[in-house]
């Protein structure tokens, strides 16, 4: 089994390392495709082209199933590379929205924090719709530039944008880390919201990942 797994940069690492947690076997080419970072801030139709470009190469170097282990690239492109490598196993990575809203209180605020191009997605939106109870609020919180000083590594940079998160409401019950980088920073963004659970999807995707190789004998 050869997995090619891609990201804009280094945020596909929180995924890689959850899928070598299963599978220690598996051969993991790792595209950070840092010549068009970031994603957050790109169309769909621009991320389109620049996906289906990561998708050849990593079928070039012999992948036999694709991680699009960015939340960014999965919303603006999932469905048209399924439909374009038909044949071809595609895993994405979205918000746990669904984790969020089944394991917080009835009427918890929920926070997700994503890029800028995540948060205005109709499947985001839709993910909202899908899983909201009732009584729930989901707040979705666009960080432009987050990606970017994480990339960087720039911590006064990080700070200054996690500061100017509307004030780290003390209310909320559960933050959803929409951006694979975002959980390199998990500590930083714990702190600003301390009372909050911290969710990150890495783990769901490696176990559809394991599901996949499984059934379809990788
Ligand atoms: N890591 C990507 C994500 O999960 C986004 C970073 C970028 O803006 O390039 O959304």
């Amino acid at each position: 089994m050869v997995i090619g797994l891609f990201d804009s940069g280094t945020g596909g690492k929180t995924v890689e390392a959850e899928i070598k947690k299963l599978l220690p076997a598996a051969r993991i080419i790792y595209l950070a495709d840092t010549a068009n970072f970031p994603y957050g801030d790109k169309s769909p139709a621009e991320l389109k082209n620049i996906c289906r470009a990561n998708v050849q190469s990593l079928l070039a170097q012999g992948a036999n199933l694709i991680v699009i282990a960015c939340n960014t690239a999965t919303a603006a492109t999932i469905d048209y590379l399924r439909a374009e490598f038909s044949s071809l196993p595609i895993v994405g990575t979205e918000p746990s929205i669904k984790q969020a809203c089944q394991s917080s209180s009835p009427d918890a605020q929920i926070l997700l924090l994503a890029t800028t191009s995540t948060a205005r997605s109709s499947r985001t939106r839709e993910l909202i719709q899908s899983y909201k109870l009732p009584a729930q609020t989901v707040t979705v919180q666009a960080c432009p530039g987050l990606a970017d000083a994480i990339e960087a590594q720039d911590m006064a940079k990080i700070d200054a944008i996690l500061s100017a998160l509307n004030n780290p409401p003390k209310q909320i019950e559960t933050v959803v880390l929409g951006c694979t980088h975002y959980p390199l920073i998990h500590q930083e963004i714990q702190a600003y919201f301390p009372g909050a659970r911290l969710i990150d999807g890495s783990p769901g995707v490696a176990r559809e990942v394991a599901r996949l190789a499984k059934t379809l004998k990788l």
